[in-house]
């Protein structure tokens, strides 16, 4: 916002206290800062989405043990997809889309490397930061250069209709296996089947769901795409096929867990001859341009959809459409949009 003096008052949301169990509104607080002059080489951006991230819950642990860590003072971490206010950049323009990993924030001063062109012709700014963005970016990688179904095989994706899973489930259509999702509903399981072509869709949460995921993998799984750890994996676990592959995308289920715990059928990974893969993002940076040219004709030929789930509000709903997530209400990528 603009105050009095013309100067630009950014909102920012800052962590107060470390949560417990599932976050609540007041573990974070906003604050507001008076952002300094545009100065030479830096541009201002106003956010249009912030992109809502599982993950989060893990950084805001007590504990320095993960990837990246927010401490109570410090702005929560975050990624916006915006629009560029005021430019000393010569390379930049008013009216330039944006990426800014600098938190959740509204307005955002960036130094020249701290901002990533976003080509809307490829995407549409929402879907650089979902599925053309890093959850996209996460899905294609595990897919194609970790799990690498074949024509044939049959995948199981848990956390099927989030960020991740959304895309996962179309890529591993694209390559010709058989999908199958889990997830948390009779609503979200018609979405996977009718909107993003699963072959089937499991509510985890209704009793016997196993016996429904053997019923249509009669020969086994050859990939269990993880992204949320607990049950729904412990579970499948006992289904793996001959030398599948059980990708860890991710743990949600355990991020937010006071002592977290590991699949006690892990005992299947061995008479199967299967293997468990870890994965991180970002040693593929190299090869995001590639997925990304690739991931745009898709779209373009509608053979792949960046489903995005964004709920209106300013910098003061984040924390409730974070919580959002964790209830499970996103269909593919939680945006808070900045009215
Ligand atoms: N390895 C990497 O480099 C990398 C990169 C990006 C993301 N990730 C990880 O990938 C996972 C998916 O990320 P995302 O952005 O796509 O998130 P997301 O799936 O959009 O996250 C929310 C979903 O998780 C499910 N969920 C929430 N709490 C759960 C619980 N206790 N048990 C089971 N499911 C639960 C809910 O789906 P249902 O309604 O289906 O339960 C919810 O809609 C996350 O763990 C994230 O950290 C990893």
């Amino acid at each position: 916002m603009v105050d009095g003096t013309n100067e630009i008052v950014a909102q920012q949301l800052v962590l107060k206290t470390v949560p417990k169990g599932l976050t609540k509104t007041e573990d974070f607080a906003v604050r507001d800062v008076k952002l300094p002059p545009v100065s030479d080489g830096q541009i201002l951006v106003k956010a249009n989405y912030i992109g809502v991230e599982a993950a989060l819950r893990l950084i805001v642990r007590d504990s320095d043990e993960f990837l990246f860590r927010v401490k109570p003072g410090d702005v929560v971490r975050g990624t916006c997809a915006g629009i560029v206010v005021e430019s000393k950049n010569p390379s930049v323009s008013v009216g330039d889309a944006v990426l800014v990993g600098k938190g959740v924030q509204d307005y955002i001063l960036c130094d020249p490397d701290e901002f990533e062109l976003c080509d809307l012709d490829q995407a549409p700014l929402d879907a650089w930061l979902g599925g053309f963005g890093v959850s996209g970016l996460t899905a294609y990688f595990a897919v194609f250069s970790e799990c690498k179904p074949q024509p044939g095989q049959t995948v199981l994706i848990n956390g099927a209709a989030g960020a991740v899973g959304s895309i996962a489930g179309q890529l591993c259509k694209l390559a010709g296996a058989k999908v199958i999702g889990l997830t948390s509903s009779a609503h979200k399981c018609k979405w996977l089947e009718t909107e993003l072509g699963y072959d089937v869709a499991i509510n985890y949460k209704e009793e016997g769901w196993l016996d429904r995921v053997k019923e249509h993998s009669p020969e086994r799984l050859d990939v269990i795409f993880d992204n949320v750890g607990g049950d729904p994996l412990n579970q499948s676990l006992t289904h793996i096929g001959m030398n599948g592959t059980v990708l860890l995308c991710g743990s949600t289920s355990q991020y937010s867990a006071e002592n977290m715990s590991g699949p006690s059928n892990y005992i299947w990974l061995g008479t199967m001859r299967a293997k468990m893969q870890g994965f991180v993002i970002f040693d593929y940076e190299d090869k995001y341009p590639e997925a990304r040219s690739r991931m745009s004709s898709w779209m373009k030929s509608r053979k792949l959809k960046f489903p995005s789930h964004q709920i209106s509000g300013s910098i003061s709903d984040f924390p409730r459409v974070f919580r959002g997530l964790y209830e499970g209400e996103n269909l593919g990528k939680m945006l808070l949009k900045i009215e």
